[in-house]
This record gives C-alpha cells, structure tokens and sequence, in this order.
C-alpha cells in the first residue's frame, strides 16, 4: 500500500458505498470528481430519515413535523454559514447549484445595475455557468463581457486583467479554481483590485469549496456561488452567498410562496432575507443532506483533505511524465491547483480514451467541460479529465497509468 500522509484514507473509503462496486468486473476507480462527487452512508441517511421520520414543508406548519423540518432546514444554513465564515445566517441563499445562483446575481442584480455600454469581466477559463448568464444579461440590458485571458501555463494573466478592469465594470466573476485546468485564482488579490475600481466580485466556488477552506470575509467576496453535489452533498442544492447589503438592496428572483410577507390586489411585500430569495418548496432534504456532508468534511478536516488532494495531484503528474505524448493542460505543480488533471493522448480523441478507460473500471470525463471559450483558446476541441477527491488513492493513479499506457499501445503503435 503506498502511504496516504494526511488520514487513512482506506478507512474513509469505507464510508462511500458506491466505491465497493465493480465496474465491468473490475473494482471502480471515481476520477470524475468535478462532475460530481460520491456520497458517504451518513449523507444518504440524513435524507432517508428526513422522508422516513420528518417529511413536512417549512416554514408553514404549527405541526411536530413541520417545526422538526424548519429546524433542521435552517440549521442546515448555520452550518453552510460557518463552514464559508459568513457573517450572517441570512447571507446564505439555498438554490439548485451554481449554475441558479449566478443566474440569480444575474436577474437579481445585474437588471436594476448595469447599464448600457457597462461591462461584465469574466476570464477564458470559465465555466459555461459563469459565461452565459452575462450573456443573457449583455442581451437585456445591452451590456458588454469582456474575458481575461489565461497564460499558456493556464493561469490567470493579471496584467490583463488589470489593463480591462476600468470604470465601466460592474462586476468582476471569475472561477475559484477551474473546472478544466485546476489553477487556484487570487482571489483575495483579484477582489481587491475589484473593489479599488468600485466593481463588485463574484467567486464561482464549485471547484474550490469542495476542496478548500474558502472564507468570504478574508477573500472579501460580494458574492459566492456553489453546489452541494459537488461537495458530498445530494444533487440540486447548492448556495449562493452574497454580502447582507447587497442583498437588501437586491429585487427578488422568482416570486410566489414562501418568500413573500403579504400579497394583496394591490402588490406584494417580501419576507425578510434569507427567504426572499427562495421562492416555492426548498429541497429541503438536500440542504438538511449538504448540511451533513458539511458535518462530515469537518470531520476530516478541510485543510488535510487538500494536502490529501495535492499529494494525488503531484503523484499523478508526475507518473504521467513517464508516458510519451501526453498533453497536460494547466499548471503542473500541484500547489497552484486543484485535484483536476486535463490531458490529451497523441490524437487520440478523448471519448475513446475515456472508453477505454471505463472498460477498466475508470470513471473519467471526456469532452469540452462545458469551458468552450477555453477549449477554443487551448485550440482543441476536447479532453481527457481526471479529477480527484479524498477518498482517491495512489493505488488508483496506477491502475490509470497502466491503463493509459495500454490505451497508447494500442492507438498509437
Ligand atoms: N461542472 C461540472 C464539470 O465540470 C459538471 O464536470
């Protein structure tokens, strides 16, 4: 067994089920992470019990049930609150993901401040989800995005966004880490530079707050937006923070139930925050499910699963030099990024490899990432991603570099 440094991990495994299965006869090996991760036996039964024990809406019910639902709803907010060290409860939003909570900046925000001729500053290394809502917005309000652009190492070119960052941006919304070449962005250093031209910040955290210790008030963020499937949690919750005045100041998203103090033929008023923004039914059994899997990454530890992350990431980068014609793209020192390795092999196109790699038992993605601004800046169409969480082990990375060597012998004799 090769040594994993920072917890046994072979015991953390026991925790996830799903890693016990075969694949095609052979034991699965997860490197899809950035899609989506796995889930431990507690995250599933927190929302088995909620169905089994205490299904009720919220906020509505005098009944047992109803009150054991709403309190377990809101404390799932206090404990999203304090795992990003949000100053208020209220300053956590739940929505479906990211993807919901940027359209929401977008809508919510973005309508009643920017103008005609204003502009929005997001990077090349975007996520389709922090791209096309400012889109949709540029076509309401006749507004401009306008992309930094990356280094060919892959990370953010700061002199460029320094030299696009004038007085005609609103909103500077750039991901934490990207989903395709994993680079860490400075954040801290890029909210400031925000802030001094009177532009607001938005971190796209889907890659970052899975993986990393993110703190709202140190990066000084105005908002963050992302997904608890990401992070252990189920599918279809996510959060967006943003900062408590910015958000009095915002309309509301949708409107309907819930998130409205009074309705009369004349108008309406709005609850209080955070409900303002959250229109009709919540998932309720997703948010008490990302709450447990806040409870569970604590458990561990945020800090020693990203040495854990980092120690693969290494691992793996350097195992993938012994292998001729392999393309990484991105930084190739594991400090600079996440636990996601983009590649390509020779020509061979990366559905194939992701094929073969299946065959193995060896879950990846292969494709544009959603990122095809990046796709078109790297100049390829696709490629290979693995990416990790912290129940990977080494023992898997080999499994992948035999396989990959294999994959070669047999496309490329
Ligand atoms: N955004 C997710 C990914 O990068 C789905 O795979």
């Amino acid at each position: 067994m090769l040594e994993a440094k920072y917890y046994d991990v072979y015991k953390i495994r026991e925790d996830f089920p799903i890693l016990k299965r075969k694949v095609h006869g052979k034991p699965l090996i997860y490197f899809d992470n950035a899609a989506t991760s796995q889930k431990p036996q507690r995250v599933i039964e927190a929302i088995y019990r909620y169905y089994k024990e205490y299904n009720a809406n919220i906020h509505r019910g005098v009944h047992k049930l109803a009150e054991e639902a709403t309190e377990a709803f809101e404390e799932a907010r206090d404990k999203v609150a304090k795992f990003i060290n949000a100053r208020y409860r209220e300053e956590v939003i739940f929505v479906r993901g990211t993807t919901e909570a940027i359209n929401l900046v977008s809508r919510a925000w973005g309508d009643y401040n920017v103008k005609e001729g204003e502009k929005i500053l997001i990077t090349e290394m975007e996520h389709h989800s922090n791209i096309v809502p400012w889109f949709l917005l540029s076509d309401r309000k006749k507004s401009k995005v306008e992309f930094v652009k990356i280094t060919d190492e892959g990370l953010l070119d700061i002199q460029d966004l320094n030299e696009k960052l004038d007085e005609k941006v609103k909103l500077v919304s750039l991901a934490h880490s990207s989903n395709v070449l994993g680079t860490i962005n400075p954040v801290k250093e890029i909210s400031k530079l925000s802030h001094e031209k009177n532009a607001l910040f938005l971190v796209d955290g889907a890659q970052s707050v899975p993986h990393l210790k993110v703190d709202v008030q140190e990066i000084d963020c105005d908002f963050l937006a992302f997904s608890g499937h990401k992070m252990l949690g189920p599918t279809g919750i996510g959060v967006l923070y943003a900062k408590r005045e910015i958000l009095e100041k915002m309309e509301p998203f949708l409107g309907g139930g819930d998130m409205i103090k009074e309705v009369h033929k004349w108008g309406a008023r709005w609850k209080e925050l955070p409900w303002k923004y959250e229109a009709g039914t919540s998932n309720i059994a997703g948010a008490i499910g990302l709450g447990e899997a806040i409870s569970y990454l604590l458990s561990i530890g945020m800090d020693k699963i990203r040495e854990h992350e980092k120690d693969i990431t290494s691992y793996t980068l350097k195992r993938m030099r012994e292998i001729e014609n392999v393309k990484i793209y991105g930084p190739e020192d594991a400090n600079k990024k996440c636990g996601i390795v983009s590649f390509n092999l020779g020509d061979i196109h990366p559905h194939d490899l992701a094929t073969l790699l299946d065959e193995e038992g060896i879950a990846v993605r292969a494709g544009h990432h959603c990122a095809q601004p990046l796709m078109e800046r790297l100049n390829i169409p696709a490629t290979t991603r693995a990416s990790f969480y912290l129940y990977n082990t080494k023992e898997e990375v080999d499994v992948f570099i035999e396989t990959l060597k294999k994959a070669q012998k047999i496309f490329l004799p």
